[in-house]
């Protein structure tokens, strides 16, 4: 019987996907505190968290049981990769799960800003009626310039199109454009054309500061400008600088570099009270369809792993994309340390307890490799141990028996 401690409210379709593998689940809305998961963890195999609870060196030391951490959220940050590695403890988040969230926030504000909504929404409600068309105008046939074409970027690239607008694109990676969306030489190219300019980078250290005051001083006047990315990738004292002379027209920001840490903290900005900026408290992904989505995932992806050993999309194990092993056919896994001559070393233990191979794939990461194999008889308890004696071996995994 699989164990799952769910902890820290995760939405009910985590714990009914895991339980529709026949996974016995309990959930707890708050999250633990060290001591708390040490003794929580004891005979639990799955354990889903969000970004409250911290996974250190100690917690994996004193789970014995656990096989993998699922972070119902985009973050890892809050677990000891290494120390999970080590243990050969799979984690898995759910990095795609939003990406429409923000997206659809991401529209909500290109539109808001170039309608100049927020000045007049804050008139009406001062008590001023303020009808004019100046400074407003229609998204469509607007040049939408997207930085960063990855998940969220190609996503808004698509419906930004379906709007009327003209959509250029700068990624320094590699990117087939979607639709008439048009990829641009470089970012100055980019800031040259664009009506509306949408950062959707990673936050790779080199990323720090990439947008500053010759990035802003590129863009067309009158232009709009939108982070919804990473806070610590802009100068935002220069943003205000271009607010309040008016050169450029208004900006949406939803991520700081210092973001308060609970609900109801005080929060501060260079960015507050300017005209047509609309701040959001990073909340471009928090919707409850994210929510939804984020717990089908990561729960697919805990229960492919305690199932089969899947570990596509893990972020800290060799990934393996994986079925169920064959009808008649019993999969064990073998997590090592990346050296030469181990998966050699499995195969000369099958060899010598007559074990046929039926299938095998291997796949390696950073120092780490991993290797599932599918045999045609019960991997037997001496070929089990003579497996876990290989020298590198880190966790091995008998998926039709002993663990
Ligand atoms: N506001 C929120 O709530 C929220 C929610 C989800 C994601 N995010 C953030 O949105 C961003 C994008 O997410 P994603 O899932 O689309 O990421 P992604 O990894 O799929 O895409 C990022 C793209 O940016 C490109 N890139 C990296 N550095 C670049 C640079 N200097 N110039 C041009 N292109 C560059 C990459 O090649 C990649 O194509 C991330 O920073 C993520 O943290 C924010």
């Amino acid at each position: 019987m699989i164990k799952a401690l769910l902890l820290e409210s995760i939405h009910p379709n985590g714990k009914e996907s895991l339980e529709a593998i026949g996974a016995e689940v309990t959930t707890q809305s708050g999250a633990l505190d060290e001591e708390e998961l040490i003794e929580a963890l004891q005979g639990v195999h799955l354990l889903g968290i969000r970004s409250k609870t911290h996974i250190t060196q100690r917690v994996i030391d004193n789970a014995p049981d656990l096989k993998a951490i699922g972070a119902y959220c985009i973050g890892t940050n809050q677990i000891d990769l290494p120390a999970a590695s080590g243990a050969g403890v799979a984690v898995f988040n759910a990095p795609f799960s939003n990406t429409r969230s923000v997206v659809e926030l991401a529209l909500a504000e290109i539109i808001a800003l170039t309608r100049r909504l927020t000045e007049k929404d804050k008139a009406l409600h001062a008590g001023r009626w303020d009808k004019s068309a100046q400074g407003a105008h229609e998204v469509r046939g607007r040049v939408l310039g997207i930085v960063g074409y990855g998940n969220i970027g190609t996503q808004l690239s698509v419906v930004a199109e379906a709007l009327g607008m003209q959509v250029i694109f700068y990624d320094t990676a590699e990117k087939l454009a979607l639709g008439n969306a048009k990829r641009m030489g470089s970012l100055d190219a980019l800031l040259e054309k664009a009506d509306i300019v949408t950062l959707h980078v990673d936050g790779r250290p080199g990323n720090a500061g990439m947008f500053g005051a010759a990035h802003f001083a590129k863009m067309k006047d009158g232009a709009v400008f939108l982070n919804l990315s990473r806070g610590f990738l802009v100068d935002y004292a220069h943003l205000r600088k271009e607010i309040v002379s008016e050169r450029l027209a208004g900006a949406a920001v939803d991520v700081f570099p210092e973001e308060p840490k609970s609900q109801g903290d005080p929060f501060d900005s260079e960015l507050r009270d300017l005209p047509n900026v609309i701040l959001t408290p990073h909340i471009g992904g928090s919707t409850q369809e994210a929510q939804e989505n984020i717990g089908y995932f990561v729960s697919g992806k805990v229960g492919d792993f305690v199932q089969y050993g899947a570990t596509d999309l893990s972020v800290n194990l060799p990934n393996l994309a994986i079925d169920a092993p064959r009808y008649g056919t019993f999969r064990f896994t073998h997590l090592h340390q990346n050296v030469p001559g181990v998966l050699a070393n499995v195969n000369n233990v099958l060899s010598e307890v007559g074990a046929n191979i039926e299938a095998q794939m291997l796949a390696t990461f950073g120092d780490l490799g991993y290797v599932s194999t599918d045999i045609g008889s019960p991997l037997t308890p001496e070929a089990l141990q003579a497996l876990h004696s290989i020298e590198g071996t880190i966790r091995v995994r008998s998926l039709n028996g002993a663990h």
